[in-house]
């Protein structure tokens, strides 16, 4: 077998443009890992804060990166080898998972690639019912909804919060979910809904019959009307759109309700939200593949729908990063890893 393989890399920080399709070593897996040839990959925000050198964040937090890199977190393919002491996964198993997130931050998930190496911790064997464009759609942005929401899985420390992050009782619960339409925000509606929640869905107008299919109980488009205006006596508001701007929902939450933003950068409202009687947490998702495979089931039988908002080719990861940077996106973008490539 060849030790070259197809991979997006980026040779230095900047636009779309510094994604480039090109050769690179085939990865060698360690102890633990599972090689896995890749069919599709999901995109997330991290793939293009890493791209732009993650100006986002301030200068203490960003990862030191060393070029070239290939980004990526999120695939889904078929096992190619294994480690002599994996147990669980043999070769030609379909499998799905987020890889090495979040301490791969600096380049290390490699994901935009024809072959990567992933710990079998991380990997979970990929709903039958789905094909690998809608698995690879689904683990960052499952992941994240399922720790915010149901269950942390695990006791890392939380490094944007002093305490843990714990999810909140949702059965006949008032819920809105702001930023409902995006990748994260289409799979928080649809875990409420089905742990029992009312689910308000916040988005731009063109989204309403998408959401209310998803089980949205209401839609407030929130190019005609501020959300928080409208609203009143919520227990729970998850912000998947974040930012200083979140603290606009503190007055629509009633005392003893929770305000969870996905995004908390910026984020200034924790003294107004303690006088109010809100508690607000967050937390950073992490790889899990103990989570991917209890949650396969609902991915299988459709209890949980992942949507495509657009599918590109992975010499076309330039072009997918265009599509993201022009917002509004509805559910997930994926790369496709053709035959060519792979040949
Ligand atoms: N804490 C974590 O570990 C974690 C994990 C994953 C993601 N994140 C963060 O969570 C955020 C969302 O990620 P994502 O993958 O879901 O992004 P995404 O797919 O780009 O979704 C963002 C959504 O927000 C909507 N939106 C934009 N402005 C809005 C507004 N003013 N009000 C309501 N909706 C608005 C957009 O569509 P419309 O405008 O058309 O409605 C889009 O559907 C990102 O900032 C990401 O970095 C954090």
């Amino acid at each position: 077998m060849s030790d070259v393989m197809k991979a997006v890399r980026l040779h230095a920080f900047g636009g779309p443009e510094m994604l480039i399709y090109e050769d690179a070593p085939k990865p060698q897996i360690k102890a633990g890992e599972v090689l896995v040839r890749v069919h599709a990959v999901g995109l997330n925000p991290p793939d293009w804060y890493l791209r732009e050198g993650y100006k986002m964040l301030p200068p203490e937090w960003q990862p030191r990166v060393l070029f070239p890199i290939i980004p990526g977190t999120d695939i889904s393919g078929v096992v190619a080898a294994v480690a002599d002491d994996v147990r669980g996964f043999a070769g030609g198993d379909e499998v799905y998972a987020m890889v090495r997130f979040p301490i791969g931050l600096a380049g290390e998930s490699r994901a935009y690639a024809e072959y990567v190496a992933v710990p079998a911790t991380e990997l979970a064997l990929k709903p039958a019912g789905i094909d690998h464009v809608h698995a690879a759609a689904a683990p960052m942005s499952l992941l994240t909804a399922w720790q915010f929401l149901i269950d942390l899985g695990h006791d890392e420390p939380n490094p944007l919060q002093p305490h843990q992050h714990a999810p909140v009782p949702l059965a006949g619960k008032k819920v809105l979910i702001n930023g409902a339409a995006g990748g994260v925000g289409h799979l928080l509606v649809q875990l409420a809904k089905w742990k029992g929640a009312h689910v308000i869905a916040v988005a731009s107008g063109g989204n309403e019959a998408f959401l209310r299919d998803l089980g949205a109980d209401e839609f407030i488009d929130y190019g005609k009307i501020s959300p928080e205006s409208v609203v009143r006596d919520l227990d729970l508001v998850v912000d998947a759109v974040g930012g200083p701007k979140t603290r606009r929902f503190l007055p629509a939450l009633k005392r003893g309700g929770a305000l969870f933003p996905i995004f908390p950068l910026g984020f200034d409202g924790a003294s107004e939200a303690k006088k109010l009687g809100i508690a607000v947490s967050t937390t950073q998702v992490r790889s899990n593949g103990a989570q991917l495979a209890e949650i396969a089931p609902m991915l299988n039988d459709g209890t949980i729908r992942v949507a495509i908002d657009s599918i590109y080719s992975l010499s076309k990861a330039k072009e997918a990063h265009e599509r993201a940077a022009t917002g509004h996106i509805r559910g997930k973008i994926v790369l496709t890893v053709t035959q060519e490539e792979q040949s």
